[in-house]
Order: C-alpha cells, then sequence, then structure tokens
C-alpha cells in the first residue's frame, strides 16, 4: 500500500496545492449544480443540507465558554470527570479546555456583580495545583469602564473530580498577566496594553507552535489533498473540517492544515466566490491549537523537503476515502495522505467519516469557535444595550413573496402582526435586537413605537475604519484591509443572540408556515 519513494513530496509543494485548488475552482461550477441536486435529495435532518440562509445558526457548530456555561452544566461535569485515573497528585492541566471551563464557572460564581468580557487562557500558577487566568470585566450598571483581573485559582483533584478550592486576591495571578514592556511609566503602559491587548492576542497566533529543533522529524503528520469542498456552503466546509480534525485525533497525528478557506458567494459582496480568506477571521485558532495539534502546511512542506532524505522521512498515500482510518492506525509513515480525486460527491473529505467510522471516529465540534475578534464584537453590542435586551428573528426575502410555500409568512411578519405577537410576550420600552434578511429596515419603523429596536449596521463602528477589528483583520491580511462578509456577520448576530434575554424564531414563534416551506414541519409528537 505504501508508496513511499514514488511519490516524490517536493513535486508537491505550494504551486502543486495551488493547481488542484484551481483545478477544483474551475470544477465548482459543475460542483455547484450536482450540490443543489443532491442536497435536494438528502433528508433535511443531515446537518450540513440544511439550506445555508442568513439564518442559518446551527449551535452545534460553535460553542463559547458562555454558550457552555450557560446551556450544559452536564456535559462539564461528565468532562471534569472524564480521563481521570484517580491519583490526587497528579498536577493540573490549567490548559485543558474542561479545566478553562471550570475556572470560568468559578469565577463567574463568585463574582456576580461584575460582566464578564473575555477570558484569558488559563497558564500554570504558582506550584502543581494552582491556574492562573486572567479576564476583562465591567462592574454591573457600569457602561463605560472597561477593567482587567488576574488571579490565581487553588484546584484539588479527588477522586477523578476537579474542583476549584479556593481563588485568591485581585491581581493574584501573576502568570496570566502579559509581560511589561519595559521604559514605559505604570499608567501609560497599562492604558497601552488593554488598546493593543486584543490586537496582539489574536494576531500573534500563527501555527508555529511546532519546535524545530528535530522534533519535527519524530512526528506524525496527516494531511488532506484535494477535492471537491472548496467553495461550498460554510456548513460543508465545517462538517468536512471536522471529520479531518477528528481523523488526526484518532490516529494521534498532527493535521498539517490549509488556513486559506474559500468564502462561498451568498456571504460576499461581490456575489462570487472569494477563495483565499483566512481562517483566523472567522475561527479562533488559539483555541484549536490549544486542543489539537496543528501544522501550518506551508511550514510543514517546508520542513519535509529539507528533512526527507536526511531523516528518511516515509508517506503513506491513501486516493481512496473507503480506506478507513481503522486501517490506517498501525500505519508507521511519518505521513499520511490523504488525496482526493476530482469527482464530485465522491470526492468530499467529510465521507471519510461515513459508514462504520461514524461509529469510531467523533467530530470533534467542540474545538472549533467564533474567533476572538467576533465573539468581541457581539459582546460590545450586548454592551451597548446594556446587556438586557431580547432578539428576534425576521426571515422574510424570498419567502416572503413565495406565497405557495409559505402563505402566511408575509402578514405574519409585517409590522403591525409582529406588535400582534410580542404583545404581553415583551414588555414594552425594551431594547429588541433584529435579525433579518429584510433589507429596507425602515420597514420595521412602526415597532419603534413600543420597543428600542437595534441592527447590526447601527454598531458599524465596531468594524469601519478606525476600529480595533480592523485594524487586527488587517494585520493577520499582510497589511490588507478585509471587509465585514456576510458570515462574520452571521458569526455576530448569532453570538449576539445568544446573549439576548427572550429571544423569538420567525418559525414557530411568529408563523404557523414551515420553514423549508408548506408540508414540511415536523410532527410534533
Ligand atoms: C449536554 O451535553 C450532553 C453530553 O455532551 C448531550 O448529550 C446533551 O444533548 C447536551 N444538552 C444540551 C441541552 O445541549
Ligand atoms: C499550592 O499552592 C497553594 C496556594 O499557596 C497551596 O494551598 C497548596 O497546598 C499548594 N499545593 C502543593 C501541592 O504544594
Ligand atoms: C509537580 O508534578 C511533577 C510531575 O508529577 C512532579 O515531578 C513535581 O515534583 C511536582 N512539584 C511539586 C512542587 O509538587
Ligand atoms: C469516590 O467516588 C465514588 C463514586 O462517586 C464513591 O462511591 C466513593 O465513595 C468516593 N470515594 C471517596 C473516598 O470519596
Ligand atoms: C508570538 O508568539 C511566539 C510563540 O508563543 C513568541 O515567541 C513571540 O515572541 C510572540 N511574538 C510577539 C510579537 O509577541
Ligand atoms: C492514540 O493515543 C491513545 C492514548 O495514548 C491510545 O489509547 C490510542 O490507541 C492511540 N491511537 C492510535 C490509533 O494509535
Ligand atoms: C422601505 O419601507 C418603507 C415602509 O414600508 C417604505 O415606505 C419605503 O418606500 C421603503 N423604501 C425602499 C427603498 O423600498
Amino acid at each position: 500500500m505504501s508508496r513511499s519513494g514514488i511519490f516524490r513530496p517536493e513535486n508537491l509543494g505550494q504551486n502543486a496545492l495551488a493547481m488542484i485548488r484551481n483545478l477544483c475552482f474551475s470544477l465548482c461550477v459543475i460542483g455547484v449544480l450536482i450540490f443543489i441536486i443532491m442536497a435536494a435529495t438528502y433528508k433535511p435532518d443531515d446537518p450540513m443540507f440544511h439550506s445555508d440562509s442568513t439564518f442559518k445558526s446551527d449551535k452545534s457548530v460553535f460553542k463559547t465558554g458562555e454558550d457552555l456555561l450557560a446551556s450544559n452544566k452536564t456535559a462539564f461535569e461528565e468532562a471534569e470527570n472524564r480521563g481521570c485515573n484517580g491519583k490526587v497528585d497528579d498536577p493540573i492541566d490549567c490548559g485543558d479546555p474542561e479545566v478553562f471551563h471550570l475556572l470560568m464557572r468559578a469565577a463567574i460564581d463568585k463574582f456576580k456583580d461584575i460582566d464578564f468580557y473575555r477570558f484569558g487562557r488559563a497558564v500554570r500558577g504558582i506550584n502543581n495545583t494552582s491556574c492562573h487566568m486572567a479576564w476583562r470585566f465591567r462592574p454591573k450598571g457600569n457602561t463605560a469602564a472597561f477593567d482587567k483581573d488576574y488571579r490565581n485559582f487553588v484546584l484539588v483533584s479527588d477522586n477523578c473530580t476537579v474542583s476549584v478550592v479556593g481563588i485568591g486576591d485581585y491581581h493574584s495571578g501573576v502568570n496570566a498577566m502579559k509581560r511589561k514592556r519595559k521604559g514605559k511609566d505604570a499608567k501609560t503602559e497599562e492604558f497601552e496594553k488593554l488598546r493593543s491587548e486584543m490586537i496582539e492576542e489574536t494576531t500573534n497566533d500563527s501555527l508555529s507552535g511546532v519546535e524545530l529543533d528535530g522534533s519535527f522529524s519524530r512526528g506524525k503528520y496527516l494531511v488532506y489533498s484535494g477535492g471537491g469542498d472548496r467553495c461550498k456552503s460554510m456548513q460543508h466546509f465545517l462538517y468536512s473540517f471536522n471529520c479531518m480534525l477528528g481523523e488526526a485525533q484518532y490516529l494521534n497525528r498532527t493535521l498539517v492544515l490549509d488556513l486559506s478557506i474559500c468564502l462561498p458567494s451568498i456571504y460576499t459582496s461581490s456575489g462570487q466566490d472569494e477563495d483565499g480568506k483566512d481562517f483566523r477571521f472567522y475561527f479562533d485558532i488559539e483555541h484549536l491549537k490549544d486542543t489539537a495539534s496543528l501544522m501550518d502546511q506551508g511550514q510543514f512542506w517546508s520542513e519535509w523537503n529539507k528533512r526527507r532524505e536526511k531523516d528518511e522521512l516515509t508517506l503513506h498515500l491513501v486516493e481512496d476515502y473507503r480506506t478507513t482510518p481503522m486501517k490506517l492506525a498501525r500505519v508507521e509513515d511519518a505521513l499520511i495522505m490523504r488525496k482526493f480525486g476530482t469527482v464530485e460527491p465522491d470526492n468530499y473529505w467529510y465521507r471519510v467519516c461515513e459508514g462504520e467510522t461514524d461509529k469510531v471516529i467523533s467530530r470533534p465540534w467542540h474545538m472549533v469557535w467564533k474567533s476572538r475578534s467576533l465573539l468581541d464584537m457581539a459582546s460590545a453590542i450586548a454592551m451597548r444595550m446594556d446587556w438586557d435586551f431580547d432578539t428576534i428573528h425576521i426571515e422574510r426575502g424570498e419567502k416572503a413573496m413565495n406565497k405557495e410555500q409559505w402563505p402566511n409568512l408575509d402578514r405574519d411578519t409585517s409590522p403591525e402582526a409582529l406588535l400582534a405577537t410580542l404583545q404581553g410576550k415583551m414588555e414594552a420600552g425594551r431594547n429588541l435586537y433584529i435579525l433579518t434578511n429584510e433589507h429596507n429596515t425602515s420597514f420595521f419603523d412602526p415597532l419603534k413605537a413600543k420597543y428600542s429596536t437595534h441592527f447590526l449596521d447601527e454598531f458599524k463602528d465596531l468594524w469601519d475604519e478606525d476600529s480595533d477589528w480592523y485594524a487586527e483583520m488587517k494585520k493577520l491580511n499582510n497589511g490588507k484591509p478585509v471587509e465585514l462578509d456576510g458570515y462574520m456577520r452571521m458569526s455576530i448576530e448569532d453570538e449576539v443572540s445568544l446573549k439576548a434575554k427572550k429571544k423569538f424564531e420567525t418559525f414557530n414563534d411568529l408563523t404557523k408556515d414551515c420553514k423549508d416551506g408548506i408540508n414540511t414541519c415536523r410532527s410534533a409528537s
């Protein structure tokens, strides 16, 4: 099976990969057609074949610490108990996401009079059973001031349960504090730190985490190459990405990752697919790096070419997705490369995880978080509404015009109907954040008589040329400005609705019409 020697990776450097990608790109036109036909025949429960609209908000795709804390206590408790071998004196791994969640929960439980804005990563504290973690917060009721704290957490690991037994004083967690620059007075330094922190934290996160002192050649790697996944929907991308990540985890191999992704046309202002977007615009690479072993593709191939001959590194090429990860478990070669062909849909990455593999590989959705820059914008928006608001999803657009499939939608989402529906469910005077695909927002003006309405574009200053986000993205993008695209907008709004007190959805809450057209509602039984 192994084709070591025949296949020459130096021929498959960046150029060849780019070629494969271009080839895929030209095939995309055909691919999209096939995909549409396929999608029509798939069962609607399949998570990736939900229609990819502005309203898509599959919560399972994203989890932030806050969501996790709010929504699933039992999952934590299970998580806390997992992987324990019962020894009381084992050092606590502060970098473990489960420990991170535990610390967040402890902090939220303890400091009830502040609003948390963001938690930094937890790091090792003063000894084996102590962690330090930083956060930004503002006192409840104070809309302007931000402050930062970092504290020491004392933990015990007892009978397979890790718990927090003590939290230190204000600023006791010095290891979680950013290293100070020299030669500036403390006030200036603190100020500059707060301002630049966001930028630094998200931009210094290339995948250069692997030491290059010979450990490269001892590593085991997995890379996916080619395939028809590019420029499909973002759900498709994530579905495939999670399969690949799941396989790498299963095989205990470092995943060699291409950070450039393609944004499908429904999210772009040009109306064209836009290739070459950066993964880090959308997703939290820091968190992913903390939970999985990753290496950037460019760096990987450069190391590989340098060391392959000297260290006799070998390659195992797999060209059939039906070769299961289980069959690859005993492969000793340094690199397993899965190469995908040009015939869709047989060349989708996620197909690796189908069939018997589905029961063996878990797709690690919990590792893929929204990027911090997007979460920060959502927090800023929530903050401007005093963390006290309700959201309403109002889906109109083409569905509202199609009376055959959605006979009542247009009427049920008119401002008059909305006011009637919200009567008694939402107090007058509240902040109401409206998520909608209705481009003319004055359409909703009648709601202003009773509620304080908000739309995303009201918060434009968060991404304009003077914003932190703008500077941060520009830095990530080699100095070129980045526009806030449709997928980012959706991610932000999705996150804003997670912070709402009450949520109203178009289907179910506002209309009895079915989401996917007439007679498609799932039966209530
Ligand atoms: C909580 O987590 C468990 C285990 O991961 C899962 O089975 C359950 O569906 C989750 N519940 C909610 C409400 O998300
Ligand atoms: C670690 O430090 C904490 C706080 O000073 C202390 O309570 C704990 O006993 C120490 N643990 C060990 C194993 O030294
Ligand atoms: C911390 O844990 C390591 C590994 O178990 C152990 O070798 C070391 O002695 C511990 N240090 C302290 C101060 O307990
Ligand atoms: C440890 O946990 C198990 C299961 O929860 C319980 O039966 C046992 O009594 C516990 N032991 C101690 C020493 O707490
Ligand atoms: C970025 O991170 C690396 C590795 O963690 C570190 O060595 C480097 O100093 C950081 N660069 C900046 C500008 O902070
Ligand atoms: C991966 O590592 C885990 C833990 O070390 C081990 O149990 C498992 O068998 C390994 N899997 C493979 C495919 O080598
Ligand atoms: C927007 O909606 C309002 C109220 O329905 C209407 O008066 C106005 O003409 C619309 N504007 C555009 C540009 O369609």
